[in-house]
């Protein structure tokens, strides 16, 4: 098995709190994240796909293809945009890096048709990055 990744950034701003606990209780769990107006990360986003080479193009899949996978399903709707309010697939959501990886890999996942989906890595810094596998997880919608 060869595994294959594309490494893509976008910057993006959001406001980490959970709308049923009170504000005594945000800021003691997020804490600076949960900043009334938000705040913004440079992410880095690692889409690895895994499978055989084709034997008449040696490519697992097409990195030019990857590419514009990941950017017509995810990086033009969270480029620039405020996680909180900006992004309908994001709504109600709250929008941890953890919360982002899994549904990411939900609209990436049913469009990679060359080898799959293997792990997505989001990075909000350098030193802190969240790993995901695609095992089922379900994220609370808050409306
Ligand atoms: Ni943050």
């Amino acid at each position: 098995m060869i595994y294959v990744t594309k490494r893509v950034e976008f910057s993006a701003s959001h406001r980490l709190f959970n709308p049923l606990f009170d504000e005594n209780k945000n800021n003691e769990i997020f804490d600076k994240c949960n900043n009334i107006n938000g705040h913004g990360h440079n992410y880095v986003l690692d889409v690895t796909v895994a499978g055989i080479p084709d034997p008449e193009t040696g490519y697992v899949i097409d990195l030019k293809l990857l590419k514009k996978i990941i950017n017509e399903e995810l990086i033009v709707y969270v480029d620039h945009k405020h996680l909180n309010f900006d992004v309908d697939f994001l709504e109600g959501i709250i929008p941890t890096a953890e919360h982002l990886a899994v549904l990411f890999w939900q609209k990436l996942e049913i469009k990679i048709k060359n080898g799959k989906l293997h792990k997505i890595v989001i990075y909000e810094t350098a030193n802190s990055f969240v790993e995901y596998y695609g095992e089922p997880i379900e994220i609370k919608v808050y409306n």
